[in-house]
């Protein structure tokens, strides 16, 4: 959170118009601005911007607000990202500190909690480098089976976690440190039972620092075949995921020409080790546009290089749309004959990888390249597949100079009229966007209605009703001591439940129950994947109701009756008046 003086004065600072324009092209009508609104596809304008009182609102789409809702829906930001990105364009700073934390989340102070990291990642390290044979295990996986030299091990400041669920807390708590802070750093987990353990144990740890220089994160990964791999902190008061890469803090000095994008820790060190210290890699997950938009301030180009398999590349393809749409050069690296780049550096040298380097291709070439090997084009059939392919490639390439260039190649390999392949493209073109406009006014009149749910499709008939069902449902999942009471005792039965998905859910369990086989319920076996997905969130939503649970749970199953009675009566009384309305008829 962000102080209201601050929020107020990016506000007034940042003249909507400017702003807007510079999305949308505006014209004036009266003492407004008219134009095309980016929330919807739309022919006349609809999407009307308000300088008076620093606003705008779209009379096709009912999106509105002030400039700080336009860049979160335009950017795709939330709250205090927006601000942060309005203030930037103002040149007002934001002191980090003026972050207040939200209601409800303790305040921590974020130097104690840098010190603390800082403190963690010392004692990784002395834990590494120690004498008995766990830590010994550990260098010699970083040495022997990483390859990585003292030298690297130490630029990185990596680590070794002992496998120990107290030895790290208790040299911490030591140090001054308190469980809270411990646990809101992640550097603790505490258990059902109130009971405090370290986070990482028997993990080689790297830790994850920021451009200034703090350490704000830890990754940490097993040593062998188990699971999960890599361990990352989530979320903390000092640590956002979604924005910050790894190795960012060494990377941001060698990278004026470009930069290297890899999915893993290991990928980045390997590549530093061998002397491309522009390389820097997500934190176990996608790339955001947040991470793109930082990149851009960087570097003009990147070049992905992610693992060689095919959920590897899929991922780069995503990739590649975020960091162009901010505006970057993005290429696409392949390594032939190794998973990754870590190990192709290991099998063929530093050398071959300036080469493959070099001959990353972009997003066009790498894909053509693909189609290419994957037919034969002197079969008549194939040649037709591929040739279809490559034009739907290039339907995708935005700038139409440069789908001319591609078209111009196309006819070149395929040996076809340059005027057909163009033809073609445009045809699938119009038909993409004729599909995108139908999608978005369907999204658009689903949002009217307010919701639409595939999985309980009679949920939106009574929201509030279907709310108490799920209600009732979750804490029966969870909580084996409420079914005797509900089921003995007939407090509720099929009859109470409105919603066709719920009373089915409500059946099962209750037969189970009484089939006295209720001790583990089979849900994957009488539900549908979405179902079951649905049926997980109602309980995930009430894990922590063990001291109020039988409270809710009277209360919600009252209110199904409730509704369930009034809608009987609704039913009689329209019965009523219909009856009315004859006996009128009749008498006249
Ligand atoms: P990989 O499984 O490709 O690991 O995941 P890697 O980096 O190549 O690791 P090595 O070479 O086996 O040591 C790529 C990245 O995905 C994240 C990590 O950031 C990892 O570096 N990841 C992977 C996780 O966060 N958790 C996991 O369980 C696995
Ligand atoms: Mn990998």
């Amino acid at each position: 959170m962000i102080s209201k003086e601050t929020i107020e004065q990016v506000l007034m600072r940042t003249d909507i118009e400017t702003l807007i324009g510079g999305y949308v092209s505006l014209k004036r009508a009266g003492s407004n601005l008219r134009g095309l609104c980016p929330f919807h596809s739309e022919k006349s304008p609809s999407f009307t911007v308000y300088p008076a009182d620093n606003s705008f609102y779209c009379f096709g789409c009912g999106a509105g607000g002030d400039a700080i809702s336009f860049i979160r829906k335009r950017e795709n930001l939330d709250y205090p990202d927006a601000v942060e990105f309005l203030a930037q364009r103002a040149g007002i700073t934001i002191i980090r500190d003026e972050r207040t934390p939200v209601p409800g989340e303790k305040k921590f102070d974020r130097n104690r909690m840098f010190a603390m990291n800082v403190d963690a990642a010392k004692y990784f390290n002395k834990c590494l480098f120690s004498d008995n044979p766990d830590a010994k295990a550990a260098l010699s996986y970083f040495t022997d089976v990483r390859g990585l030299s003292t030298a690297t091990i130490k630029h990185f400041g990596l680590g070794f976690a002992p496998n120990s669920f107290d030895q790290f807390s208790k040299y911490m708590l030591a140090k001054g440190y308190s469980y809270d802070e411990l646990v809101a750093g992640f550097l603790c987990g505490r258990s059902e039972k109130g009971r405090y353990f370290d986070a990482f144990r028997n993990r080689i740890m790297f830790p994850i620092i920021d451009v200034s220089g703090n350490v704000i994160a830890f990754g940490g990964r097993v040593m062998d075949d188990s699971k999960p791999k890599y361990k990352n902190s989530s979320d903390t008061p000092v640590f956002k995921k979604s924005r910050n890469l790894f190795a960012l803090n060494f990377a941001r000095h060698h990278c004026t020409e470009s930069m290297i994008l890899c999915e893993g820790y290991m990928d980045v060190i390997a590549m530093h080790a061998a002397g491309f210290e522009n390389a820097v890699a997500t934190l176990g997950t996608a790339i955001t546009s947040e991470q793109a938009r930082m990149m851009s301030r960087y570097t003009k180009k990147v070049i992905i290089s992610y693992d060689a398999d095919e959920a590897g590349q899929k991922a780069a393809m995503r990739a590649v749309k975020l960091l162009t749409e901010v505006g970057l050069d993005v290429s696409i690296l392949r390594v032939p004959g190794a998973k990754d780049p870590d190990e192709y550096i290991k099998k063929f040298g530093a050398d071959k990888f300036r080469q493959v380097i070099s001959d990353s291709k972009s997003k066009f070439d790498y894909n053509l390249d693909n189609i290419l090997s994957k037919y034969d084009i002197n079969l008549a059939q194939d040649k037709i597949k591929a040739l279809h392919e490559s034009e739907k490639l290039i339907s995708e390439t935005y700038s139409s100079a440069e789908r001319d260039i591609y078209i111009q190649r196309i006819s070149q390999i395929f040996d076809v009229d340059k005027k057909s392949v163009k033809s073609d493209v445009e045809r699938i073109i119009s038909r993409a966007n004729s599909t995108r406009r139908k999608e978005e006014s369907q999204k658009i009149k689903q949002d009217a209605v307010g919701y639409s749910d595939r999985v309980n499709p009679d949920f939106i008939k009574a929201p509030a009703a279907a709310k108490n069902e799920e209600a009732v449902l979750g804490l029966l999942l969870i909580y084996p001591e409420h079914r005797k009471r509900v089921f003995d005792g007939g407090l509720i039965g099929e009859n109470d439940f409105i919603t066709e998905l719920n009373r089915r859910i409500f059946s099962y369990i209750k037969d189970a129950y009484f089939n006295g086989d209720d001790s583990h319920l089979d849900i994957d076996a009488h539900f549908s994947p979405d179902e079951c997905g649905r049926i997980t969130k109602m309980k995930i939503s009430r894990m922590n109701l063990t001291e109020n649970g039988t409270e809710v749970l009277l209360d919600s199953i009252a209110n199904l009756k409730r509704s369930v009675s009034k809608k009987q009566n609704e039913k009689n009384s329209s019965l009523d008046s219909l009856t009315r309305l004859l006996e009128q008829k009749r008498k006249t």
